[in-house]
C-alpha cells in the first residue's frame, strides 16, 4: 500500500461541492494535526517557554498562534461571532517580525500552561470543523468568497508548520526528542571526497511567465497575483544544489574570514554574528556534525549546505574570484527559467512527489543527487533556494483585505525571495506560484545553487509612496474621481489644447508640474512637454512614471491605515506619452534660460505659492513664442507662510478698493498677453482620507502672447 500523502492544498473549483466541502474538511484536520504532532517533537514543558533564538517568541507562542490566527481572521470575516478565549487570541496574535539581526524582544509576557493552550486548540478545532460542516458552499472559491479565509488560516498553519520546524531545529537538544513520524533521511555521504562534483549544465534563452489570475483554482497569497513576463537571456547553472562538501571548500579557504567576499550588508551580519560556519553545522573536534531538527548526525556532505542569503552570496563571490567567472545567485526570473526548462511541474494529488517536499520522503534534507529534474537536481524541493531577487509586487498586485499587512511590510527591499521549497513545504508553499521572502540574514531550510551569467540579477521596483502629501498627490492626479469632479490636471490640459486651436503645438511647459499628469495629458497633443517643479520630490512621481510606466503609492484610511494603489500610463491611455516628456527641479521666478521657446506654458496651482508671483508674470512672455498661449490656474489662495504680503498680486483693498487677483494679473499681463475669454471656475478634489476631502475651485485664464 501507497504511503499515506499528506494532504495537497485543495482545488476551488469544480461542480461538486460537497466534495469540496469534504476535502476543505480533510485538508484543515490533517494540518491541524500535523502542526500538534510537531510539537510533540519537544521535550516537555521547558521546552515551550525557552526561546529558541532570540529575535522571536517561545515555542508556546506558535503553538496558540495558528489556532488564534483561526478565530481572530474568521470574526474579522464575520463568519465566527462569539470569540473562544480573548485573552489568548489577543496575547497570541501578533509574532515578532524577524527584524534586524540585532533587534530583541524584551517584552514580558504570562504565557498560560501547555495544557491550557492544548485545550483552547480542541475548541478551535470544533469550531472550525463545524464551520466547515455546515457553512454554505457554492464553488468556486476564489479571493473575494467566504470561503476564502478558511483557507487562507489553514496555509497560515502550514506555513507555520515549516518556520517551526526551523525554530525547533534551533533549539538546544535537550529541548527536543526524536519521533516515529518526524524520521530523518538515514542517507548520506559521510566522505568529503565522495560526493559528486557539480557542474555547470547550459540554460538556453527563453521567456518565463509569472503570476497568477485571480481564477486560479488553488488558494494563493497576495503577492502571487498580478502578473510579470522576462526574456531570460541563455545562462549556466549549478546542476545540484550547493552541498555541505561544496561549501567546505569555502570554510576551509578561509571565507568566512575573507571580508572580500561579503557584501556590506552580510559584513555587517558576519561581524554581529561571529559567524564562522554555516548555523547547523557543529563542531567536532577536527570533524563537522549536522544538527537536524531532534538530532546531531555524522556531517551528511552529499545534503545541501543550509545557509543565509549573505553566506551564499559570500560563497559566490568567493567563487568568481576564484575562477574569474561571472558567478551569483539565479533571479526569480531564472529560477522560473530553470523550472520551466527541467519540465517540472505541479506535483500530483494523488502520488508521491517526485521531490523532497511536501513531507513526503523525509523529514529532513537527502542527497543532492537523489531527485532529477532533466538535466538538473532539487530544481524543486530539497532546500529553498535563495535568489538575488528582493521580493516585490507584481503589475496589478492588490492587497487581501483579510490579512492586509501579509506582504507589503516586505516590500522593502531588504526580504529576497526564496523559491521551489524545502522538504517540508507543504500546501501552497510546493507550488510553482509560491512566493516567499525572508530578511537576508534569516535562516530556513534554505540553500542554493549558483548560476553563472553575463548579466547583472535584475532588482525590480518594490517601492510604495508612503510621504503622505506625495501620496495626496499621486492620488490626485492619476487616481480616483470623487463626488463627480472630473480630473483637474487632464480638464487643464483639455482646455489648453482646445485654445491652442491650430496653432504650432512643438513645445509645452507645464509649471508647477507637481506629480505631473497634465504633462502626460499635455503630450497627447505637443510634440514635446517639459514637466518642472520646485519639489525635487513631486518630480519624483513623473520621473518614475515615465522611467517604469507604473507608480504605486499608499492612501491614508483613518489615522495609520492606509490602502495601497498602483497606477499605469497604459491604464490612461499615456503610454505613449512616456517618450515626450522630461521632469525638471527649477523656480518659476528664477528659471534657466534654456526653458524658453514654448508654444504653451500651463501654469496650474502655482501663482499663490510663488515667492514673487510678480516677477514670475514680468518675465513669463519671455518664455513663449509670439502667439504663444499662457494657461493660468488658481484657487487665489494667498497665504504669508508662501508669498509675503507685498508680492500678493491680488486679493487686498487698494485705495479702499477690493484689488483682485485678476486684477492683478491683467495689469501684470496686459503689456504682452491679451485675455482670451472670459475666466471659468475648474473644480478639483484632493483627497486627504478616506473621510476627509478638499473641494476647491481654481480659476482659469487663458493668455496669448501679443507682444
Ligand atoms: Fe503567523
Amino acid at each position: 500500500m501507497p504511503p499515506r500523502l499528506f494532504e495537497r492544498t485543495p482545488v476551488l473549483s469544480g461542480s461538486d461541492a460537497g466534495a469540496a466541502r469534504r476535502e476543505i474538511r480533510e485538508y484543515f484536520l490533517a494540518t491541524f494535526n500535523r502542526y500538534e504532532q510537531l510539537f510533540e517533537t519537544l521535550a516537555g514543558e521547558p521546552s515551550y517557554f525557552r526561546k529558541p533564538i532570540t529575535l522571536r517568541h517561545p515555542m508556546i507562542f506558535y503553538f496558540g498562534h495558528t489556532a488564534t490566527f483561526f478565530i481572530n481572521k474568521l470574526v474579522l470575516a464575520g463568519l465566527v461571532k462569539e470569540r473562544i478565549n480573548p485573552e489568548f487570541e489577543a496575547m497570541f496574535a501578533v509574532g515578532v517580525d524577524e527584524m534586524s539581526w540585532d533587534d530583541l524582544d524584551d517584552a514580558h509576557y504570562d504565557w498560560p500552561r501547555v495544557d491550557e493552550v492544548r485545550e483552547y486548540r480542541n475548541r478551535v478545532r470544533e469550531v472550525v470543523d463545524q464551520l466547515i460542516q455546515t457553512m454554505p458552499l457554492a464553488l468556486p472559491i476564489v479571493w473575494d468568497h467566504p470561503w476564502w479565509a478558511i483557507l487562507m488560516c489553514i496555509e497560515h498553519e502550514r506555513i507555520h508548520l515549516e518556520t517551526s520546524s526551523v525554530l525547533i531545529r534551533q533549539h538546544a537538544l535537550e529541548y527536543v526528542k526524536p519521533h516515529p513520524a518526524w524520521q530523518p533521511c538515514r542517507k548520506s555521504c559521510q566522505d568529503p571526497d565522495g560526493v559528486p562534483q557539480n557542474r555547470l549544465v547550459q540554460i538556453p534563452a527563453g521567456e518565463v511567465h509569472l503570476g497568477r489570475e485571480r481564477s486560479a483554482d488553488r488558494y494563493g497569497w497576495d503577492n502571487e497575483y498580478g502578473s510579470h513576463q522576462a526574456g531570460i537571456p541563455p545562462f549556466q547553472a549549478s546542476r545540484y544544489l550547493v552541498s555541505n562538501r561544496e561549501f567546505l571548500g569555502f570554510v576551509e579557504d578561509g571565507g568566512y574570514a575573507n571580508d572580500a567576499c561579503w557584501e556590506q550588508e552580510g559584513l555587517d551580519w558576519r561581524n554581529y554574528a561571529h559567524a564562522a560556519h554555516p548555523t547547523f553545522w557543529v563542531r567536532q573536534g577536527d570533524g563537522w556534525l549536522l544538527r537536524l531538527m531532534t538530532e546531531e548526525v555524522a556531517m551528511p556532505w552529499d545534503w545541501p549546505v543550509e545557509v543565509n542569503y549573505h553566506e551564499a552570496k559570500a560563497f559566490c563571490n568567493w567563487k568568481k574570484l576564484r575562477t574569474g567567472q561571472a558567478v551569483r545567485l539565479p533571479s526569480e526570473d531564472e529560477w522560473y527559467r530553470l523550472y520551466d526548462f527541467a519540465g517540472c511541474a505541479e506535483i500530483a494529488h494523488d502520488r508521491i512527489a517526485a521531490a523532497n517536499i511536501h513531507l513526503d520522503h523525509y523529514a529532513s534534507s537527502c542527497p543532492v543527487t537523489e531527485f532529477p529534474h532533466g538535466e538538473l537536481y532539487d530544481v524543486v524541493g530539497n532546500v529553498w533556494q535563495w535568489t538575488e531577487t528582493p521580493i516585490y509586487p507584481f503589475v496589478g498586485f492588490e492587497v487581501h483585505p483579510l490579512y492586509d499587512d501579509f506582504t507589503t511590510p516586505t516590500f522593502d527591499g531588504r526580504h529576497n525571495l526564496i523559491k521551489g521549497g524545502s522538504w517540508i513545504s507543504c500546501g501552497n508553499e510546493a507550488l510553482r506560484s509560491a512566493r516567499y521572502a525572508f530578511r537576508r540574514h534569516f535562516f530556513q531550510h534554505a540553500g542554493f545553487r549558483y548560476v553563472i551569467a553575463d548579466a547583472p540579477a535584475s532588482v525590480p521596483e518594490s517601492h510604495y509612496e508612503t510621504d503622505r502629501l506625495l501620496s495626496e498627490y499621486a492620488e490626485f492626479h492619476y487616481g480616483d474621481e470623487y463626488f463627480g469632479v472630473a480630473n483637474f490636471p487632464q480638464a487643464l490640459a483639455k482646455i489648453a489644447i482646445r485654445a491652442m486651436g491650430n496653432k504650432p503645438a512643438r513645445n509645452a511647459l507645464d509649471l508647477g508640474c507637481a506629480a505631473g499628469r497634465a504633462t502626460f495629458e499635455l503630450a497627447r497633443h505637443f510634440g514635446h512637454v517639459t514637466g518642472i517643479d520646485f519639489s525635487a520630490r513631486f518630480i519624483g512621481s513623473g520621473v518614475q512614471l515615465a522611467k517604469q510606466g507604473i507608480l504605486r503609492y499608499t492612501l491614508t484610511e483613518e489615522g495609520q491605515l492606509v490602502s495601497y494603489k498602483e497606477r499605469k500610463l497604459a491604464d490612461l491611455e499615456l503610454d505613449e506619452a512616456r517618450h515626450k516628456v522630461d521632469f525638471f527641479q527649477g523656480d518659476a521666478c528664477n528659471l534657466k534660460s534654456v526653458f524658453s521657446g514654448y508654444d504653451l506654458i500651463l501654469a496650474a496651482n502655482l501663482i499663490d505659492r510663488l515667492y514673487s508671483p510678480k516677477k514670475f508674470l514680468a518675465a513669463v512672455h519671455e518664455r513663449l513664442n509670439p502667439g504663444g498661449i499662457l494657461l493660468i490656474a488658481s484657487p487665489y489662495t494667498w497665504l504669508e507662510e508662501h508669498t509675503e504680503l507685498e508680492e500678493w498680486i491680488g486679493g487686498f483693498k487698494k485705495n479702499g478698493e477690493n484689488f483682485t487677483t485678476l486684477d492683478g494679473l491683467k495689469k501684470l499681463l496686459e503689456p504682452h498677453f491679451r485675455l482670451l475669454e472670459p475666466p471659468q471656475d475648474v473644480p478639483f478634489v484632493i483627497r486627504e482620507t478616506r473621510h476627509k476631502f478638499q473641494h476647491s475651485l481654481s480659476e482659469v485664464t487663458l493668455w496669448e502672447r501679443i507682444a
